[in-house]
């Protein structure tokens, strides 16, 4: 184990450190349309701390958190154990949905990281301007973590880099790692599939934000390979952007179904027609 892992791992036992006092709490500015013109209820909690080297919660951030809301139903039966973010930025995301499952109690855990500390000291400050505990970890998606929470995680949440940007954009320190997601914008993406199926537990769901660009679909199409279903929870069309809330969750049926697509494309699979079903709800005509 690298000393980072270990670093993690201590984390994850509580042993936090002491936040930085560098970031900045203040009342979420709105952006977007005006709350009228908007299909969904776009949740706002009352503070966010904000850092210049950290992702201010936007359009894609609001999308995640109303497709959250959209299934809070589905999230309360499920009675999730432990709630987890990837690449949690200023916490909005994470404390938003904690504050959607606070009727759970104490018996609901959440656990956040990011690749970037100045965004784990400010998730921690938002967190704790809601008066809700976490850990939160530095770390490389889940580096560190695999072992110990391997099948443990309920619900996973994620606005992952989904930015097309040139390779060497990867890795970068500090904003630029918020957006930069190389070939497709999958490059990033493409590491975070599979460390969540490995942590999602049996009734596990993972919820994240796509883009047009990163080929939804084929997102879709790879989790049912493994053995996820998939469904459409919400599809966003912003100025700059066509985004899409996906949520995945096992089903041991589908990676069957989807090989089986895979034979003969074009033909009506169960795995395609979540996809399909939420095209025609919507309007849309692919
Ligand atoms: C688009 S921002 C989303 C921030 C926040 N979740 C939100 O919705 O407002 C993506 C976040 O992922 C983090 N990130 C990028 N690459 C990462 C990696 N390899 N491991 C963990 N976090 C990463 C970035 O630092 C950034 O905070």
């Amino acid at each position: 184990m690298s000393a980072g892992d270990s670093a993690a791992v201590s984390a994850v036992e509580g042993k936090l450190s002491e936040l930085s006092t560098s970031c900045d709490l203040r009342t979420l500015p709105r952006r977007g349309k005006p709350a009228s013109a908007r299909t969904l209820n776009t949740a706002q909690i009352p503070l966010v701390a904000s850092h210049p080297e950290v992702y201010e919660p936007c359009d894609d951030s609001f999308a995640l958190v109303d497709a959250l809301l959209s299934d809070k139903a589905q999230l309360l039966t499920l009675q999730p154990s432990l709630c987890m973010e990837v690449g949690c930025g200023s916490g909005y995301v994470i404390t938003s949905l904690a504050i959607m499952l606070r009727q759970l109690g104490s018996g609901t855990q959440y656990l956040a990281t990011d690749i970037n500390p100045h965004a784990v000291d400010t998730t921690q400050a938002t967190l704790e301007a809601h008066g809700i505990h976490a850990d939160v970890i530095a770390t490389d998606i889940v580096s560190g973590l695999e072992k110990r929470l391997a099948g443990m995680v309920d619900v996973v949440v994620v606005n992952p880099p989904y930015v097309p940007t040139p390779e060497e954009e990867i890795g970068m320190k500090g904003i630029a790692s918020s957006w930069a997601g190389g070939l497709n914008g999958r490059q990033v993406i493409d590491r975070i599939l599979p460390a969540v199926r490995e942590l999602l537990s049996e009734k596990g769901c993972l919820y994240m934000i796509a883009l047009e660009d990163n080929d939804p679909l084929g997102i879709c199409h790879l989790m049912n390979e493994k053995g996820f279903a998939s469904r459409v929870l919400l599809k966003r069309c912003t100025e700059e952007e066509s985004l899409y809330v996906l949520k995945f969750w096992h089903d041991a049926t589908v990676s069957t179904n989807a090989s089986q697509s895979g034979k003969s494309p074009g033909s009506e699979s169960s795995w395609l027609s979540p996809f399909k079903s939420f095209w025609h709800k919507s309007g849309n005509s692919s």
